[in-house]
């Protein structure tokens, strides 16, 4: 074998190995568009299911076609959104009634929500559940969202997110314990005393920023000015200085009058 047919020979290895790879790269790209080209729709299966718990435990306060009793809304049109986040924050199925509806455990798996949502979606065309690819915050301004936060949801949720009263006893919850995808739906159904802010009105680019917002700088919090006082704003903080301060200030004249005498 000349030195040339060797060179060859590696070259041909080099150029199999490339088009292998640009093989996979595009058999993978293929594969993944796909999967995410087509959203999860909802299964005749999935439909029945989601009404058979739903006349189990919703429809004695929504009635049985979902068209609301003196117990509770109607839930024609609101959307999969609207029963993923109820649901999931386990704020329904309501136990009892109450000023407003607690965030507490939930009571269903996510398949079970997933079912009653396609069920309720069948019903009447509302906000569907945000994707994966919805709820993406890699490309979304931080500095913006903080913005948005200020000026839309920190007169009701406290501008470190930790949440506050309203009128009648009822209250904006903190944000602490909120997933991405229950703030998007939050905001796209507005539970309860919350406005809502359709994509028409808030774009889902200007939403994912809020989102980062609100993960990266409020619920990941480090406090850079210190003992942060539960971050509860400017009243908690008087009380602390004027207790603290004034303490030592009376402490300080008691001592220079000890001094003097
Ligand atoms: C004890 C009565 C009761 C039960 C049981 C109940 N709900 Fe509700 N539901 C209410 C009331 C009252 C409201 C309105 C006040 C609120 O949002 O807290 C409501 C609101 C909702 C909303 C919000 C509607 C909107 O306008 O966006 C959804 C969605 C919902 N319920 C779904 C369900 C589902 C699904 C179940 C069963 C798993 C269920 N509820 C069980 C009483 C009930
Ligand atoms: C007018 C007051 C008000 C404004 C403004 C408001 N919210 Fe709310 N928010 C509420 C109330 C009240 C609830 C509780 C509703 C319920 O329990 O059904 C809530 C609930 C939430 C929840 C659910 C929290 C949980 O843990 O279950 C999230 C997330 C949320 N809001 C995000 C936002 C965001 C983001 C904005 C700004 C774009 C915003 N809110 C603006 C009043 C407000």
């Amino acid at each position: 074998m000349t030195s040339t047919s060797v060179r060859r020979h590696r070259a041909t290895g080099l150029v199999v190995l490339l088009a292998a790879l640009v093989a996979t790269g595009v058999g993978y790209a293929a594969v993944t568009d796909s999967a995410q080209a087509a959203p999860p729709q909802a299964s005749e299966t999935q439909v029945q299911q989601g009404r058979q718990l739903f006349l189990e435990g919703c429809a004695t306060c929504h009635g049985l076609a979902a068209q609301g009793t003196d117990s509770g809304p109607g839930l024609i049109g609101v959307g999969a959104a609207s029963v993923d986040f109820q649901v999931t924050t386990g704020r329904m199925p309501l136990s009892a009634p109450a000023v407003q509806a607690p965030r507490k455990t939930p009571q269903y798996t996510p398949e079970q929500v997933t079912a009653l949502a396609a069920y309720v979606a069948s019903l009447g065309a509302g906000p569907a559940i945000p994707s994966d690819s919805d709820l993406s915050t890699t490309d979304a301004n931080l500095a913006e969202g903080g913005e948005l936060f200020r000026t839309n949801c920190a007169q009701c949720h406290n501008f470190a997110g930790k949440g506050g009263a309203l009128s009648d006893g009822k209250y904006a919850p903190t944000l602490m314990n909120a997933t991405p995808r229950e703030m998007v739906e939050a905001m796209l159904t507005g539970p309860q005393n919350m406005p809502n802010f359709p994509n028409a009105t808030l774009p889902l680019e200007k939403k994912q920023a809020i989102v980062k917002y609100i993960t990266d700088n409020l619920q990941n919090a480090a406090a850079p000015g210190g003992l942060a006082l539960g971050s509860y704003g400017p009243v908690t903080e008087g009380v602390f200085i004027w207790t603290a301060g004034i303490g030592a200030l009376l402490l300080a004249a008691v001592w220079i009058g000890a001094k003097v005498r």
